[in-house]
């Protein structure tokens, strides 16, 4: 089947109290690891590319790679940008196979950021592909993500009916508490989102799709396989998982997920180079790295998500 929109999803999942899984994507295994599992579990699924990933695996590649996933299953795939700085980057995605863009003004004043969304939601629209926007400030520190503590802050839930109606988006991400990167909470800080502001949201837009970004758990397995393997990974913190059941039977459709990607990942490298330190061939530890986001993936989806058998 060719790439969808997440329109058929988010209605689905809204109705079905569930959420679909947004996992980053920046190289082959990545891709495969991912939809491997969906394909396993029957589980829609959106695909998204970063600016980061985009300068690292370049456009076309990635676009690719995700073509091949299509091959490869008969799942509902969106390719998504994920967090468009500008209408030029949406526009090039747009043009370029995107099914879904992210217009990220979040950190722009409140008429800047209707103006720009606007503005990409009419050109997306005109070409039959899908618009987030952020309302709100995540903190986090990711390759070009990057907000500190104190610039960051909650959704404010008066701004939201406004902003959708006045820029014509078809999903809202906001800030209620998570944040971008494995490192959410300071050690001895208690995990806590905001689900006051989500339901106050909810409430003011019925039946409207809300995006979380920065949702990773850091599953603390894929750390300490990190540590125990020559990594150094100290006060790793992430969104615990009941909260993120939680957000998924909510309004929340969509659960942005790249930390515990490159944590798994990671882990399963580590670990392959220590147990076998003459290795050199990258199709050996690859293979275990795969394996372990494939292994997390599936986790998410049944555990977290509850998108399995949805597809
Ligand atoms: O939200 C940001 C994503 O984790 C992408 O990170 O810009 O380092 O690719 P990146
Ligand atoms: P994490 O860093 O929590 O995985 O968040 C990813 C994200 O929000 C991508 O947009
Ligand atoms: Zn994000």
């Amino acid at each position: 089947m060719p790439l969808v929109t997440t329109k058929d999803m988010f209605q689905k999942a809204y109705d079905g109290g569930y959420a679909i899984g947004a996992f980053n994507v920046n190289n082959m295994e990545i891709v495969q690891a991912i939809t491997e599992a969906a394909a396993d579990l029957k589980s829609p699924l959106i695909l998204q590319v970063s600016a980061g990933a985009r300068k690292y695996a370049k456009h076309n590649y990635l676009v690719k790679l995700v073509e091949a996933a299509l091959l490869e299953t008969d799942l509902p795939i969106a390719l998504h940008l994920d967090h468009g700085a500008d209408f030029e980057i949406c526009k090039s995605c747009i043009d370029g196979g995107f099914t879904s863009v992210m217009i990220d003004g979040s950190s722009l004043p409140f008429e800047e950021n209707i103006a720009v969304a606007k503005k990409v939601a009419e050109y997306a629209h005109d070409k039959g592909v899908v618009v987030e926007a952020e309302l709100g400030t995540l903190a986090g520190i990711e390759d070009d993500v990057n907000v500190d503590a104190e610039s960051a802050s909650y959704t404010q839930p008066e701004q939201v009916e406004e902003f959708v109606d006045r820029t014509g988006v078809d999903s809202l991400a906001i800030a209620i508490g998570t944040s971008h990167g494995a490192f959410k909470f300071k050690p001895g800080q208690k995990p806590m989102l905001r689900f006051d502001i989500l339901d106050e949201v909810s409430k003011r837009l019925p039946g409207f799709p809300i995006v979380l970004h920065g949702a990773s758990s850091v599953i603390p397995k894929y750390v300490d396989v990190i540590n125990a393997n020559g990594g150094k990974l100290d006060d790793a913190i992430g969104i615990p998982e009941d909260m993120l059941r939680q957000a998924a039977r909510s309004a929340v459709c969509k659960i942005n997920i790249d930390s515990d990607l490159r944590l798994a990942l990671t882990a399963g490298i580590r670990e392959h180079m220590a147990a076998h330190p003459e290795h050199f061939d990258p199709r050996q530890y690859l293979t275990d790295g795969r394996a372990y986001v494939k292994e997390l993936v599936s986790h998410k989806i049944k555990e977290v998500l509850g998108s399995e058998g949805k597809a």
